[in-house]
């Protein structure tokens, strides 16, 4: 098939389509070099921490380019969240502090270029709401127009706002995420360019987060990589950025893909533990954590492939512990989102299960910013804290 082709599943299997790449030609140390190089530069293109990347990614010309500067975030190294999980090097790689407060920000250069490219003028997704707020900001940055479903009443208030603030049309839908990205995909009538993470070259700008950390840790790897689980669009990036980074003798081993779902919205736990071959959806998810409330994620099977491909696991996380685990990463200076915080429940309860050892290099993944839930901190904080009592 075509690169631009404009299809989301393979026309003779129906499953997710992916980018190939040939860096082939290229030899890792030279790269290695050019890609710190380019941080230095002025020039958008080359500053990125996206396109910077780009041997590995589909080519475009630089006026075609829908870009706001993301990526090169930091890696900032745990503290009180390493003495609480009970572990010596944990580092969490902050795909929150992107532009529009989420990791989505990488994919969305990469697909709203391409969406560019083929001349779309209307995008559209469904949405938890990081992808939507993120569709707007780039939309609006390349001119043109957006679209966002997302499930009535489930997405926080900031994310909705900020979609608002980025001039989308709002589409609410009654029912979950999954309802949402169905109406979508049977839209029919208005020529839509479809931005879910199903989009293969979404998955090529969110798979250079991967890059980008290797690099920061002098590519020698972690022995754990762990991230949140919903639709499970990140979970296949990542795989797919370090088997073209091991295949291509860039790194000597991968990490240890670690993928945490929560518990009220768990199919891919489920499937892990049973040994079953085939996904059962979760009928009604929920959790506190509405960014990954999904029951039926859509790449699934690549997300299995790269647990399969760096010897991972996958498991879950209560609401309780997601809640105790983002306490722990706001004390600590960082914050996140509720969704990002299953990252440090989920370590802690490996460490103490013997799983994880403490001596073990952890890498762990927040994916969204503290401000994009802020109900979800006034709530459970108000309610626990005397201090917070207005005295007049
Ligand atoms: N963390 C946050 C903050 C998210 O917004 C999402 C997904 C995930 C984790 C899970 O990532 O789907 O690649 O497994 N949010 C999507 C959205 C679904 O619509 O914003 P995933």
């Amino acid at each position: 098939m075509e690169l631009h082709e404009r299809a989301l599943a393979c026309p003779k299997c129906g499953d997710l389509l992916e980018v190939a790449v040939d860096a082939s030609q290229h030899e890792p140390s030279v790269l290695k070099n050019l890609w710190l190089e380019r941080r230095m530069s002025s020039c958008a293109r080359y500053a990125s921490g996206v396109w910077r990347f780009r041997e590995f990614l589909p080519d475009y010309a630089e006026e075609g380019i829908v870009s706001l500067s993301e990526g090169n975030v930091p890696l900032v190294r745990g503290q009180v969240t390493a003495a609480w999980a009970g572990v010596r090097n944990l580092w969490f790689k902050h795909l929150g502090w992107n532009p529009t407060g989420s990791f989505k920000d990488l994919g969305m250069t990469a697909g709203m270029t391409e969406a560019k490219f083929l001349g779309a003028k209307t995008v559209a997704c469904a949405s938890t709401g990081n992808t939507a707020a993120s569709l707007a900001a780039y939309a609006a940055r390349g001119g043109m127009t957006a679209r966002v479903y997302l499930p009535a009443g489930q997405a926080s208030a900031n994310k909705l706002a900020q979609a608002l603030d980025f001039g989308a049309e709002v589409v609410q839908i009654e029912g979950s995420f999954d309802d949402a990205l169905n109406a979508l995909l049977a839209s029919t009538g208005d020529d839509l360019y479809f931005l879910n993470s199903i989009n293969p070259f979404r998955i090529e700008g969110q798979k250079t987060a991967m890059f980008e950390l290797l690099e920061q840790l002098a590519w020698n790897a972690p022995d754990y990589l762990v991230i949140p689980g919903g639709n499970l669009g990140n979970s296949s990036a990542f795989g797919k950025a370090l088997r073209e980074l091991k295949g291509h003798g860039f790194i000597n081993k991968v990490p240890r893909m670690i993928i945490v779902q929560a518990e009220g919205a768990n199919p891919l736990a489920r499937l892990w533990r049973s040994g079953a071959k085939e996904l059962a959806a979760v009928e009604y998810p929920e959790t506190v954590a509405t960014a990954i409330r999904i029951g039926n994620p859509r790449s699934w099977k690549k997300a299995l492939q790269a647990i399969e491909f760096t010897d991972g696991l996958v498991m879950d996380v209560t609401d309780e512990e997601i809640g105790e685990a983002k306490r722990m990463i706001g004390r600590d200076g960082i914050g996140c989102e509720p969704a990002s915080a299953t990252t440090l429940a989920g370590i802690r309860k490996l460490v103490s299960a013997g799983t994880i050892d403490r001596e073990a290099t952890i890498a762990a993944v927040l994916t969204g910013h503290a401000l994009k839930d802020t109900d979800y901190i006034i709530k459970t904080q108000m309610e626990s804290r005397e201090d917070s009592t207005v005295r007049v």
